[in-house]
């Protein structure tokens, strides 16, 4: 290894170490007990507009999820598959994965859900990729809450 050679190696780990040494600063406080500061109920049902929990039915509204469906192919199926990684993640068991106020504030506030919460960060993370706003009403994304319902049942 000739001398400038030498030089590069060592600037480059200086540089890396720096990088390193910057990144653990960044880690917060342990002050809350949740990351960002969320409430525990925040964590399980989200960041948005909806504060409390969405009361869904021992069965499932057919009416409700009919509509959902339909919701499901013109602003979602662009990006979401119920079984398979598309632009965004399989979501026949999502219902399984997060509450239904999750699912809600997801569909209704997924810029403000990345923003704030660790779960939507995560997937952002692993997605690569923005869910884009698709505008729809809070009686919107309770039908397409119902379609994922009805969409779960084994
Ligand atoms: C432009 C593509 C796109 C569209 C359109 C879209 N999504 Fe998404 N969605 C994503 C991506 C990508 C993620 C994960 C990454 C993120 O959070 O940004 C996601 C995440 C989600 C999640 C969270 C899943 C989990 O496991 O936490 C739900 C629920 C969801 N989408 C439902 C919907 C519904 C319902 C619609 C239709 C109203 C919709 N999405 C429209 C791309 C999209």
């Amino acid at each position: 290894m000739n001398k400038s050679a030498l030089l590069k190696t060592i600037l480059s780990a200086v540089v890396f170490a720096v990088l390193l040494g910057c990144g653990s600063e960044e880690k917060p406080a342990a002050k809350s007990a949740n990351p960002g500061g969320l409430t525990d109920w925040q964590m399980t049902n989200g960041v948005g507009p909806l504060t409390s929990d969405v009361q869904t039915g021992p069965g499932v509204e057919d009416e409700l999820a009919a509509k959902g469906s339909e919701l499901f192919e013109t602003k979602c199926s662009a990006c979401h598959k119920l079984d398979e990684r598309y632009v965004g993640p399989p979501l026949r068991d999502v219902t399984e994965r997060r509450a239904p106020a999750y699912i809600m504030n997801m569909i209704l506030d997924p810029e403000g859900m990345v923003k704030k919460h660790p779960e939507a960060r995560k997937l952002l993370s692993q997605y690569m990729t923005f869910m884009t706003n698709q505008n729809v009403s809070e009686e919107q994304a309770r039908a397409l809450l119902e379609y994922l319902r009805k969409e779960n049942i084994k």
